[in-house]
């Protein structure tokens, strides 16, 4: 496995370098001043953060390609038919539109239809700015996606497919024995089930989104947020929002019990009764795309999710509470200003293995 300490060394390394840089470096006050120079914005100005890289798997060109064909090749289920890209479809905001999702041996396209007899007890996660993440699920008990990456293979209701004996299996393609040669040369025998973990966190990391509206608007482009966005990203501060969706990535490694339920989240991992019920704050970036949303896939529509969200976070007071027009207008600041789609993966409509690539609709916005 690859969870190895110097990994984590360098992980650990990188992040408090940027908690360094942080602290010399002063963000600028609101409406300008010291390095910011954007239009205003409710909230102390942070750059994107440095994508975070293991030493011993630096991405390139060739493990990018791989790990993309094997995100969308069924050939790492056990039943020939369900890929990453089953649940983390990029028309979905790397999601499903499902509640819940529908793992092995299940029947339909990507999206609201899809059914079968192994489901998932979580709302699949978007997959955006993942690169990011030091702290993976809902309830964060992942380090990296290198840590990752092998678990829905071992997930009965996700894919099913012991890793080596995945790993067994895409060495009987010598299509995918070229493509992993080149992506790990000097190996002797590439094909296994760290590099195959190795390949999909590589084509992961590609999965930034940078580049939305509210990007463009704090790089200078005034005119890129429309001003009800704008009105909308500054109630969205008012409503308390921020504090835990954090500018820029939008979320936190904090977590927090909203709307409770029966998942004891977060307690699974600390034993806490503090945690309980508690998950990790997610991104709204393209959160737009990623309904149904909540851990549990309760809420349909955004606005009703913000509607849910404002009212918790005023009787928390994290914030004041906001009219159902103020809801509407945080809701478009989400919906138009953090939509970024100039990224998408490519769907390939080949792969290595000759077998299906999943099928996925369009989404119809609702
Ligand atoms: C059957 C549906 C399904 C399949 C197939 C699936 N996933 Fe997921 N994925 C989920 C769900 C549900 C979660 C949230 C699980 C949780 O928090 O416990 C998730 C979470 C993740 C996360 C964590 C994201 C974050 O922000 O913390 C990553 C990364 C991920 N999946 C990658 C993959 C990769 C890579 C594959 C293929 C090898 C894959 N998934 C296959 C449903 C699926
Ligand atoms: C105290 C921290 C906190 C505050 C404040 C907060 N949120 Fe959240 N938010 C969360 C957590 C945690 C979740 C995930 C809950 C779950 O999955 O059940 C979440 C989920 C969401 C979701 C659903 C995202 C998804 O992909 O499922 C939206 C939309 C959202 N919040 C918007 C807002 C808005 C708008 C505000 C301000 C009115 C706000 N939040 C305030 C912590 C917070």
């Amino acid at each position: 496995m690859i969870r190895s300490r110097t990994a984590a060394l360098v992980l650990a390394a990188v992040v408090a370098a940027c908690g360094d840089a942080a602290e010399t470096e002063p963000p600028a006050a609101v409406g300008g001043g010291g390095a910011y120079a954007g239009p205003p914005i409710p909230w102390a100005y942070e750059p994107f953060p440095a994508p975070l890289e293991p030493a011993d798997n630096p991405s390139t060109p060739e493990k990018i390609e791989l790990g993309n064909l094997l995100f969308y090749d069924p050939v790492l289920s056990r039943d020939d038919a369900t890929a990453c890209a089953t649940c983390h479809s990029e028309i979905w905001g790397m999601s499903d539109g499902l509640p819940v999702s529908v793992g092995v041996d299940g029947e339909g396209p990507t999206g609201p239809g899809r059914d079968g007899p192994n489901k998932t007890t979580r709302n699949a996660q978007t997959l955006w700015n993942v690169p990011f993440r030091t702290e993976l699920f809902l309830d964060g008990r992942s380090p990296s996606l290198e840590h990752q990456a092998l678990e829905p293979l071992l997930a009965e209701r996700e894919l099913a497919l012991a890793p080596d004996a995945a790993a067994a299996k895409l060495a009987t393609f010598p299509a995918y024995v070229t493509l992993f040669q080149q992506a790990f040369p000097g190996q002797a025998q590439p094909v296994t089930a760290d590099n195959l973990a190795r390949a999909l966190s590589a084509f992961q990391r590609t999965l930034v989104s940078d580049r939305a509206p509210y990007d463009q608007y704090v790089a200078g482009d005034e005119g890129a947020m429309r001003p009800d966005w704008v009105k909308g990203m500054f109630l969205f501060a008012e409503g308390g929002c921020a504090g835990c969706h954090v500018p820029p990535l939008f979320e936190a490694n904090r977590y927090v019990s909203r709307i409770g339920g029966a998942d004891p989240g977060r307690a699974a991992v600390t034993s806490a009764p503090a945690d309980q019920g508690a998950f990790r704050v997610p991104t709204l970036r393209n959160a737009r795309d990623t309904e149904p949303y909540f851990h549990d896939g309760s809420v349909i529509s955004l606005e009703e999710a913000v509607q849910v969200e404002a009212e918790i976070s005023a009787a928390r007071g994290e914030g004041r509470a906001l009219t159902a027009e103020e809801v509407a207008l945080v809701a478009k600041f989400i919906n138009k200003g953090l939509t970024d789609r100039t990224r998408d993966p490519r769907r390939p409509k080949v792969v290595p293995s000759g077998l299906q690539v999943p099928v996925d609709g369009f989404r119809i916005p609702r």
